[in-house]
């Protein structure tokens, strides 16, 4: 786990002097002007995108001793759906979307984790479907694999034919990089699944994810499995 409030120097690096902000979580050489400006234009627009300042409606699904999960409605005051917004455009860049638009915009439902320093270290986009398409396992397990090795042979994932039934499709998950594995998204999935439908909770197979990274499917199969 990262210290959160240390640089960390990896000098393994191929750039010797890579440090990781720890504020926006960008990993960048400090010799190196072209990276060091890249991080300054970066980092101001991460810090406000995920500036929390407090609502004077705010819809709580859930709270935690380390913060509380908020959930923006498409016909919610201006403010919340522009800063819901705002989080899924951060989240987008690194996932490397690039203007993708929601199948169902107006139906789309976005969930929030505001933490207890007020930033939104966690979005998740949830949307109603009928049906989705089973990702199969891979027969080979390319332990060895770089991870964006996996991503360019992965990118198209092998889907069964045959649809099933869910109600709940995930397009987008996301948690803040020096958040990550303090089960914020495993909290915001089971907040979905108990208020997606009002009066309903859903089935872990009830929720389908679309696209999934290769950390979506780690994510992702750990969750169904537990
Ligand atoms: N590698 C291996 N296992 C993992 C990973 C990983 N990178 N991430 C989660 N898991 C498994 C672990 O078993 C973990 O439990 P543990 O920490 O006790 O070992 C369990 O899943 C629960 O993880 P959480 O802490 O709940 O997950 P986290 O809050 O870290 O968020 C997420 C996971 C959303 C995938 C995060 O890594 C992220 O934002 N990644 C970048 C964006 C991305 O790829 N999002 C998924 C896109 S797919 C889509 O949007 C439909
Ligand atoms: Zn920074």
């Amino acid at each position: 786990k990262q210290d959160h409030n240390q640089l960390i120097i990896d000098a393994g690096q191929k750039q010797f002097g890579a440090v990781t902000c720890s504020s926006c979580g960008m990993v960048y050489s400090i010799d190196n002007p072209e990276d060091t400006f890249q991080h300054t234009q970066f980092h101001q627009r991460f810090v406000d995108s995920i500036k929390f300042v407090g609502w004077k409606k705010e819809r709580v699904v859930s709270e935690f001793w380390d913060g509380k999960i908020l959930l923006v409605l498409p016909d919610d005051p201006k403010y919340a759906v522009k800063k819901a917004e705002e989080v899924r455009q951060v989240a987008d860049s690194e996932l490397g979307f690039q203007q993708v638009t929601l199948s169902s915009p107006s139906q789309a439902k976005t969930y929030l984790f505001v933490n207890t320093d007020r930033m939104v270290v966690g979005c998740l986009v949830a949307e109603h479907i009928r049906q989705a398409y089973r990702v199969l396992e891979q027969q080979d397990q390319h332990k060895d694999m770089s991870k964006e090795d996996f991503m360019e042979r992965h990118r198209a994932w092998c889907c069964s034919t045959s649809p099933e039934p869910a109600l709940c499709g995930i397009s987008r998950i996301w948690v803040f990089s020096l958040a990550r594995r303090q089960s914020i998204a495993t909290r915001m999935l089971d907040t979905v699944r108990s208020t997606f439908i009002f009066g309903s909770h859903l089935s872990k197979t009830e929720i389908a994810f679309s696209d999934p990274t290769p950390d979506g499917k780690l994510f992702a199969s750990n969750y169904c499995n537990t």
